[in-house]
């Protein structure tokens, strides 16, 4: 969804831009640029694609200066064009910018800019920001940006600088921001993790917060441009935040780091989480609903289950239907939010809107400084290490994990022996190649599967979309007969799911009428139960009920991962899409 940053000080500031381009590149790799003050001059560079083509690009051309700002995008308004590729000018060529977040009054305001003969040359939102600042440069500079801003509707992270002097002015409404003193100057960043290694804490802005940023000094202001005190926190990685990978791509990484990633939830939550505090907040409560989106929301489908089991009532929503329907918000309901990045523009408005009506609220998060950390009242943490390729993995299987840890201590129930053999036995299973072939020899692909079965079919089919383009869905399978059996044939591959003992001879019958059609099945079971004719069959290792949402995906991630290879795309960067969702 965008990343920006910028750097004022001394060095290389290609160097360091293009360096924290790169971390920033999960946001987004539509297009990226930087923009460098030198001699009083801003020198845009531009390159449509990834941040290598800039690199590239880069290469050989000298440039000075000590201020500059840097920009990777994930396209919301206009193509993937040079022309829309961050960073924007203003008209006079005094002001550059760099924009994370969508401008929702920009055509009204870019209606008033050309009716007093302003030009533009993008069709985004941003170039109408830069130049309403322009419009608005009778005062200082930081005065400028923030009655410029003030007349911004929508969310916004944004760098901007002035051919004049060397600093960079932020304003910040949704869309995340950080700021963060170095042994050479300041960074800016959209992510804390471009100050690994450089920092140890850095300030984070607040809503409709501003800051000027010098070599020197970093200053921060209100709405009114008067002086406040910004909020400082710690920088720092965890062991699974090594960057440098073994691996072709981190995908893999991610889903080989799932062990290890496991076992740190677990141990983490033991160290951090105080359960007769959990108990005490949830008194009371008769009903949870658990709301995400993308794969967070298939782990809260995992968590319904989990919480189900214990004897609490749970529903589980889509953030971006949840926050238009109207659903009535209760003080007698607990609600959990689950987020990767905890920073999901539609995950975090639901998180927002709960806190108004001052109800009960719980975060599943990865990320310690996230925004949505900052909005519940508790936050129930996964450490599964940073996530790079967009399509989420580890941290699925971690937030799976967060939610049977929560369900049981809300219960007081025992779960650690449990946990310890799962973290104890379980090893990534080796991947078997000849499913890879029988995608790709497929016309359609379906999963089938029953019960929470079902949520891992869901899951299995959102991965392989997300990474091969395939088009391919998920079912219950109860559901089969009533539509979907019409499309089956023998140019058609269904992957069934079974680990539930109690419905396995459903299942069975779901085989039989998928190959009375022609099509052909692979089933992936925990089972030692005969389901008749089938194509192939992969036998997992089973966790008696409890875990095997979190194991059975694994196998599942690693085919969707393993055919995008052999389909030579790129799995880290699936088209079109971005790992952190920061617009609506
Ligand atoms: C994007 C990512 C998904 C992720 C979803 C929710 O769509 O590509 O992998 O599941 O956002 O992100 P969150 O950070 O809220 O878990």
């Amino acid at each position: 969804m965008c990343g920006i940053c910028g750097f004022v000080g001394t060095g290389n500031i290609k160097e360091i831009l293009l360096k924290d381009l790169y971390q920033l590149e999960y946001r987004g790799y539509d297009s990226s640029g930087m923009a460098i003050r030198n001699n009083h001059k801003i020198s845009v560079f531009k390159s449509v694609g990834e941040i290598s083509y800039l690199d590239k690009q880069l290469k050989n051309i000298e440039i000075g200066g000590s201020c500059g700002i840097a920009h990777t995008r994930w396209a919301t308004h206009g193509k993937a064009t040079l022309e829309n590729c961050h960073p924007h000018l203003s008209n006079n060529g005094k002001w550059a910018i760099v924009h994370n977040g969508i401008i929702e009054n920009y055509l009204s305001i870019k209606n008033m800019l050309l009716a007093k003969g302003y030009k533009f040359l993008s069709q985004t939102d941003t170039e109408v920001v830069v130049n309403l600042i322009q419009d608005n440069d009778n005062v200082s500079p930081i005065r400028a940006v923030i009655s410029a801003t003030k007349k911004l509707q929508g969310s916004f992270a944004l760098a901007i600088m002035n051919s004049e002097r060397d600093v960079i002015y932020l304003a910040k409404r949704t869309s995340p921001l950080y700021v963060a003193k170095t042994s050479n100057g300041y960074k800016i960043s959209s992510d804390i993790s471009t100050f690994f290694g450089c920092s140890n804490s850095c300030f984070i802005l607040q809503d409709d917060q501003y800051a000027m940023v010098t070599s020197k000094s970093a200053t921060f202001f209100n709405q009114n441009g008067e002086k406040i005190k910004p909020i400082e926190c710690d920088v720092k990685s965890s062991s699974l935040d090594n960057m440098t990978i073994k691996e072709p791509h981190y995908m893999l990484k991610e889903i080989k780091d799932i062990p290890m990633a496991l076992s740190s939830t677990y141990r983490h939550i033991m160290s951090t989480i105080d359960e007769d505090k959990i108990r005490k907040f949830c008194k009371g409560i008769k009903k949870v609903c658990i709301i995400g989106c993308g794969t967070a929301y298939h782990a809260g489908l995992v968590g319904a289950n989990y919480l189900e089991k214990v004897g609490l009532h749970t529903d589980c929503y889509v953030a971006s239907e949840f926050r238009y329907a109207n659903h009535k918000i209760d003080k007698q309901t607990l609600y959990i939010f689950v987020s990767q990045s905890g920073e999901t523009a539609d995950t975090l408005a639901c998180a927002q809107y709960v806190r108004d009506k001052k109800c009960k609220s719980i975060a599943i998060t990865n990320v310690v400084h996230s925004s949505i950390n900052k909005i519940v009242n508790i936050v129930f943490p996964t450490t599964a290490g940073k996530e790079i390729a967009v399509a989420s993995t580890k941290a699925y299987n971690c937030q799976c994990l967060a939610f049977y840890i929560l369900a049981c201590i809300m219960k007081k129930i025992k779960y650690q022996a449990k946990c310890e053999k799962l973290i104890k036995d379980y090893s990534i299973p080796k991947f078997d190649n000849s499913l890879v072939s029988a995608i790709k020899n497929s016309e359609k692909v379906f999963f089938v599967g029953r019960d929470w079965d079902v949520v891992t079919c869901n899951e299995a089919s959102l991965k392989l979309k997300e990474i091969t383009y395939i088009n391919c869905m998920a079912i219950a399978g109860g559901e089969l007969k009533h539509g979907t059996l019409a499309l089956v044939d023998d140019k058609t591959l269904v992957i069934v799911i079974c680990t539930r003992e109690h419905i396995a001879d459903k299942i069975a019958n779901c085989i039989h009428e998928i190959k009375s059609r022609r099509g052909k099945v692979i089933l992936f079971t925990t089972l030692d139960f005969d389901f008749g004719e089938v194509d192939k069959i992969i036998k997992l290792k089973s966790y008696k009920n409890d875990f095997d949402p979190i194991t059975t995906i694994i196998p599942l991630q690693q085919l969707a991962y393993y055919t995008s290879v052999d389909l030579g795309y790129n799995p880290d960067k699936p088209r079109n899409l971005a790992k952190s969702v920061t617009v609506e």
